[in-house]
Formats: structure tokens, sequence, C-alpha cells
């Protein structure tokens, strides 16, 4: 007894040595988000809705690393958006490399179809990819420093129709998860015809630079097109008299943007003109656009974008490829997981399954019974049978009761006896009646009783 004390003891002061206690209890860091299981069906519904949609339309997957270079962003981002002024998480490496976590997909998928030789690809390419980013923002609800995208590419593709479809295929993601997106949309040109109204819209605010804000002032000098994201209240006045950059797009750009409509009209996708729509990253030239939530139940976050995306067509070519212009989106899938959410609090429809379809639940009683129902529980999943267990639990009461609150339609019992017989005990968990048949006939009957189709369903 002794010696075994001591032993203990050393192995305590071992583990004390090896694991010191932290002095505080490890949390969350701030503006991040754990996915716990109750949220589980939510994300799983949105993969399988993506995938399905992507397939139908010849998307083909990407997934891109999380780090990437930091010049990645910088340039194509550019220097002086929010995105990369303020929000970047980036670091030096041991080995002296400047990366960042990525904020967005679009750069790196730029990236990656330069380095991959896709422009030798038969085109447009289609692309799509999910995953996390991350931007240091001040946290609320549906701004978090990680967040989730689904975001969708077409690369060399230069025609209206390309703009359509990326728009439609938003749409109907978000129609299909029972949301009613409206999309805001406007052109913000090319280089040539934005560098003239840029120069208009800096004379404009010149004369009014007195009464605006003190990031309009900043913005006036570094970054002109913002001017027209501003919300501060005294700054509206301002914006409202502002000349639009529809009435200075170049015929190309005025042609594109018109085309594009026409499709928007055909597909019956509501929307609104909104000249004031930039967007925070600098690669976009013509069509920009954003999705909002607009109906009753989706309000807390009818003012955060669910989406957006547009043309970048200098893109690639600024990162060294060959001139190739593409098209995207990218949907934030926090703010879709919230609006759907508030639309079920406010009694409407989702498609959201929340409960796992189980239809049996397999107990037992004795070590031996536990060994032999093991094994049967993985010939029930060859046929394809939903279920459950809890083969860590001695008692059949116990077992029960999760089979209740699984609201499974049989529980299959297995104890001694029936182990001796060559039975098993299936209980219909409805008015508890139970019946004792021969352990070869189980499958036949299960797949009757379940009204599965089949052979053996239909034989049975
Ligand atoms: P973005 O507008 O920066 O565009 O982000 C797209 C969507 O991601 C937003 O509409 C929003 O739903 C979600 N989102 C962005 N930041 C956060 C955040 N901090 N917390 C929660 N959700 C957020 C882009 O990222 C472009 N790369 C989209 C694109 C693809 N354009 C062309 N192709």
């Amino acid at each position: 007894m002794p010696r075994k004390k001591k032993i203990d003891e050393n192995a305590l002061q071992r583990a004390a040595i090896e694991l010191p206690k932290l002095s505080k209890i490890p949390q969350l860091v701030k503006g991040m988000k754990d996915i716990l299981p109750v949220d589980q069906p939510y994300w799983e519904h949105i993969r399988t809705t993506v995938r399905k949609m992507m397939n139908n339309y010849s998307f083909e997957r990407i997934d891109t690393p999380i780090l990437e270079d930091l010049s990645l962003y910088t340039h194509g981002i550019g220097k002086l958006t929010d995105i990369v002024e303020k929000e970047m998480y980036n670091f030096l490496d041991q080995g002296g490399n400047h990366l960042a976590l990525r904020p967005e997909f679009t750069a790196g998928i730029a990236r990656g179809f330069i380095e991959h030789g896709m422009g030798n690809w038969p085109q447009p390419v289609k692309l799509y990819t999910l995953g996390q980013l991350f931007r240091y923002e001040k946290p609320q609800e549906g701004r978090y420093r990680q967040h989730h995208q689904f975001n969708c590419e077409i690369l060399g593709e230069a025609k209206p129709s390309a703009d359509a479809q990326i728009i439609l295929l938003a749409y109907k993601f978000l129609k299909g998860l029972g949301i009613h997106p409206v999309m805001h949309i406007n052109s913000i040109g090319c280089v040539q015809c934005r560098g003239a109204y840029k120069d208009t819209l800096t004379e404009y605010y010149k004369s009014k630079r007195s009464h605006t804000c003190e990031d309009c002032k900043r913005r006036l000098t570094r970054n002109v097109l913002r001017l027209l994201d501003c919300k501060e209240e005294g700054c509206q006045p301002i914006k409202a008299k502002a000349p639009h950059i529809v009435d200075a797009l170049c015929e190309g750009c005025k042609g594109h943007f018109e085309g594009l409509l026409y499709f928007i009209d055909e597909f019956e996708i509501p929307y609104e003109h909104n000249p004031y729509l930039v967007r925070g990253l600098d690669y976009y030239t013509r069509t920009v656009f954003e999705f909002y939530a607009s109906q009753e139940g989706e309000e807390q976050v009818k003012l955060l974008a669910l989406g957006g995306g547009g043309r970048y067509d200098n893109l690639i070519e600024m990162f060294g490829g060959l001139p190739t212009p593409a098209c995207g989106f990218g949907i934030g899938l926090e703010r879709v997981i919230l609006t759907l959410k508030n639309i079920e609090q406010a009694g409407g429809i989702t498609p959201i399954e929340k409960k796992r379809n189980i239809d049996i639940f397999v107990a037992q009683l004795g070590e031996q019974a536990k060994r032999k129902v093991m094994m049967i529980y993985e010939d029930l999943l060859t046929e394809g049978f939903n279920l459950a267990e809890c083969f860590v639990k001695d008692s059949l009461k116990a077992q029960l009761e999760i089979a209740n609150k699984l609201g499974v339609a049989f529980t299959l019992i297995l104890g001694q006896k029936e182990l001796i017989d060559g039975t098993i005990i299936i209980r219909n968990m409805e008015g508890g009646e139970q019946e004792v048949v021969d352990i070869k006939k189980l499958i036949p009957l299960l797949h009757k009783k379940l009204g599965h189709e089949g052979p053996l369903g239909k034989e049975g």
C-alpha cells in the first residue's frame, strides 16, 4: 500500500511539472466563434446546397491556403482600403516572410489561376470555394474576426451574361434557403471612365470639404470613391447631390451595364440601382452588387450585406497574368445563418432539418450481448439503416430513455436469453409493444417495418 501511494505522488508531481496550470481558463479569441452541434444542421444544409448547385452549373471546387503572401492582398485589394489598412492579420514567419491570414478569397484564386496555367484551360474557368476568412473588425452581431464565405468566380469571360449568371447563382442560393433577397447594383466603370469621374467627384467634394466628416476629408485625398460609402448623417445631403458614376460611364461600360440589367429583368431578380454602391475592394471594374435580406423576420441583419461581388477585369493582369476578365461573389455564411434563425423565430419556414433522422436504437444487456450487438450494429449500418446506440450504458432503462429522446421508431434489445436463443427483441417505441424475432430475419423485417423500397422490403 505505502509503495503505491509513493508512485501516485511521483506521477502527480511529474504531471504538475509537465503541465503547469494556466492562471486563467482559456477563452475564445475576441471576434471568433465556436460552431456548436446545435448549429451544425445549418452548416450542413448550406454545404450540401452549395455542392449541389455548383455541380448543376458545372463549377469546380478550389481550395486555396489560409496563409498567403501579404503583398497578394496589399497589391490586389488595394493599400488604401479598410481591409488592408486596418483589418489584416499579418506577421513575419520564422523565415522572415511577411504573411497574412486571408481576408477574402478572390486575390488567392487569381493567384492560383496564373500559377496553375488556368489561362490554358477551356474558358471560362468556373470555380467555387467555401472556407474561413479573417478580418480584424470591431465584433458585433453579424460581424466577426473569423467568418466563412461561399465564394464563386467565373474567370476568362467579359460578357454581361457571365455577370448575370453569377448574380443568378447568388440570388438562387439565398432564395432556396427561404430568404427574400434584394440586390443593390451599380456600375463603377473601367479605369478610363472612372478616372474622369473621380476628378469630377473630387472637384465636387473639394468645395464642400469643410462640411464633411473627418473620414470624408481623409477619403477625399486618399480614396475618393469611398466618399460615396459615408454613412454619417451630416454628410448625407452632400452625398445626395454628388454626381452619379453611371452618368459618366463610357459607351462600353454603359452597354455592359444595360446588357446585364436585361438579364436581371428576365430572371425577375428584385433589385435597386444604388448609385452610391462602390464596394470596399479596389479591384472592381464595371459591375458591383450586394444582396440584402428584405422581409419581415429578416430585420436584424437587414443593414448588413449577406453577400457581394462584381467584376474585376484587371486583377489577373495586375498580378502578371494575361488580360483575363472575371467576375464573382462572396456570401457571408454567418449572416445567412443569422437571417435563417430570425426567419424561424418569426414563425417563417426554412429548409433546415434540425433533427437527425434516426430510425433504430440498438440496446444491450450484459457484456456478451454487448459484443454481439456491436457486430449487429455494423451489419445494420451496411444495410443503410439510420442508427443510434449508447454501448457504454449498462442499464436498459437508461438506454431506452436515450432512445425515447431521439424519437426513434424502434429499439432492438439483445440480452443474455436472446443471445442463447439466436433471437432479438424489436420494441415499437410508439406503443411499447415488443416482439421476439429470429436474428436471421431481422434485416428484411426492419426494412419492411420502416417501409423501405427494394427487393427485401417488398418480399418481406
Ligand atoms: P465582401 O463584401 O468583403 O466581398 O464580403 C462578402 C460577404 O462576406 C459580405 O457581404 C458579408 O456577408 C461577409 N462578411 C464580410 N466580412 C465579414 C465579417 N467580418 N463578419 C461576417 N461576415 C462578413 C469579398 O470578400 C469579395 N472577395 C467577394 C467577391 C468574390 N467579389 C468577387 N468575387
